[in-house]
């Protein structure tokens, strides 16, 4: 399944670097391998994961960190394909869809997209969370 993109160059945010930079789709990928996820800040500064597809690219959505739980930021497990929170145990996984509770929802996204200065922009999901069917509960 292919979520739909928010569609061109238009609107969004860019997304930053854990030292404040805009992100570079070239640079982030010659540094992030296939199937990464990394942090940067995202929408409202919220951590948010960019993944890197199986294909080499950036993802075409953003995964908010922020635990549903009680809002710790979850940390990607690679070694397991999961977001394990060290908090109180919820897992999410690699598209954070809730696998496991204390949480009750799975991790809210956001699209993400390439725009032609290469930078990383980030804008909100407002369609239906692909992994659910479900409208998006962060809206
Ligand atoms: Fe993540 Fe409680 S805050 S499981």
């Amino acid at each position: 399944f292919v979520p739909k993109s928010a569609g061109g160059s238009g609107g969004g945010q860019v997304a930053k670097d854990a030292l404040g930079n805009d992100v570079k789709s070239n640079a982030w990928l010659a540094t992030h391998g296939k199937g990464d996820h990394s942090l940067v800040q995202g929408l409202k500064g919220d951590p948010t994961y960019l993944v890197v597809t199986a294909e080499g690219k950036v993802e075409n959505y953003g995964i908010n960190a922020v635990c549903t739980h009680l809002g710790c930021v979850v940390p990607w497990v690679a070694a397991e394909n999961k977001f394990k929170c060290p908090c109180h145990g919820s897992q999410y996984d690699s598209t954070g869809k809730k696998i496991r509770g204390p949480a009750p929802l799975s991790l809210a996204l956001a699209h993400a997209n390439v725009d032609d200065a290469d930078n990383v922009l980030l804008s909100a999901w407002t369609e239906t969370d692909f992994r659910t069917g479900e409208k998006p509960w962060w809206k």
